[in-house]
């Protein structure tokens, strides 16, 4: 890593020179939805623009729930990919009630898959296919535990009677902590972790236990929801928390603990399924999610810290060597992001209509 503030100007007279810069190794998103079809082949380049592998959720319509079905997934991902781009995909299986531990472990030691991700049935985007009982799971969990393969979570409390701002916090309680002491040698991440009471559980259980951070949850409170009426731009699962919690992520992200790493989330849904009487959750990080965490670090004062976050932490609790390869970033203003074209639709980015501090140099 190397981090400059390079003499000015050396750019062309109306390109503002770089306050600061920074040379990092390719990161990785170790959390990415890449859906399928024509908005797979839209996303897919902007993330493979910025990351050099990504794990990609299993949260299609149908789930990937088969060994079949991650190698087919995976195949049109690849086929989808730009001329060039050398992008390596880490398919995940998504875990049902009827989910086999025989599956699980033929798709593991065939690499066709490197964890599998549990969603509370209910609790999110296509998650209806979830699992209902945890208890039932005991059998797949065993075997992950043996084999060495990660468990991801959607950490939400599918109980409707809990408050959608307190999900989090309960499933830790109620569901991941006793899970933790079931399962001891299970390897688990904390997928998009919004709250200190998460970071915590994360902390007390590593290294076994890993967390990911989105941008948006490092950039956006609660608030940013309702900021002069409905924002459905900003709506997520699990939603955004309060300031406390923001500012414990920052925190966690940038103080170089070694069992936080990236993971944007990206989640990408055309305008209307976003701007309707019941929206989707999702935030779409396009092409900016390295830039916002660059700017993140920048703001803490620790971009020192944030090749190891991007690029070494995750690598390191799944078991691979960081990427070849290096990423410089920038501190000069880039365009607001534009939204991505569909034809019909569009696909609205995080930070629509507002000035980037950070770039990525080629
Ligand atoms: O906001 C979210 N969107 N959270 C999730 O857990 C799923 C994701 C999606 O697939 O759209
Ligand atoms: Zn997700």
């Amino acid at each position: 890593m190397t981090l400059d503030s390079p003499a000015a100007p050396s750019t062309p007279a109306d390109t503002p020179s770089p306050r600061r810069q920074i040379t990092i190794r390719r990161p990785d998103d170790w959390h990415i939805h890449l859906r399928d079809g024509e908005i797979l082949r839209k996303v897919l380049p902007l993330t493979a623009m910025q990351f050099a592998r990504g794990i990609v959720m299993p949260n299609l319509s149908p789930p990937v729930t088969t060994v079949e079905a991650a190698l087919a997934y995976r195949a049109r991902i690849l086929a989808a990919l730009p001329a060039g781009a050398d992008f390596v995909p880490l398919m995940t299986c998504y875990l049902t009630d009827t989910t086999t531990p025989e599956e699980i472990e033929r798709g593991f030691s065939e690499r066709a898959w490197i964890a599998a991700k549990l969603y509370p049935a209910g609790a999110t985007t296509n998650a209806h296919h979830g699992v209902t009982d945890l208890n039932r799971l005991a059998p797949v969990l065993e075997r992950m535990e043996r084999i060495g393969m990660p468990l991801l979570t959607h950490g939400e409390s599918t109980d409707p009677t809990v408050d959608i701002f307190d999900r989090e916090a309960r499933f830790m309680e109620e569901s991941l902590v006793p899970l933790l002491a079931r399962h001891q040698g299970l390897k688990i991440v904390a997928e998009h972790v919004t709250t200190a009471e998460a970071l915590d559980v994360v902390r007390a259980h590593a290294p076994r236990m890993g967390a990911t951070i989105t941008p948006h949850h490092l950039m956006i409170n609660r608030s940013a929801m309702f900021q002069g009426g409905l924002r459905p731009h900003h709506y997520c699962l699990p939603v955004a928390k309060r300031e406390h919690h923001r500012l414990a992520l920052r925190k966690a992200a940038t103080g170089g603990e070694t069992c936080f790493f990236l993971g944007t989330d990206t989640a990408p849904h055309p305008r209307r399924a976003k701007e309707a009487a019941c929206g989707c959750a999702g935030i779409f990080h396009g092409a900016i999610a390295l830039q916002c965490y660059a700017q993140v670090f920048a703001e803490e004062g620790a971009l020192d810290r944030l090749e190891a976050f991007a690029a070494f932490n995750g690598a390191r609790f799944h078991g691979l060597a960081p990427n070849e390869g290096s990423v410089t970033l920038a501190e000069l203003p880039a365009d607001p992001p534009q939204p991505l074209d569909l034809g019909e639709d569009e696909i609205v980015v995080f930070r629509e209509g507002e000035t980037l501090p950070w770039s990525i140099l080629r």
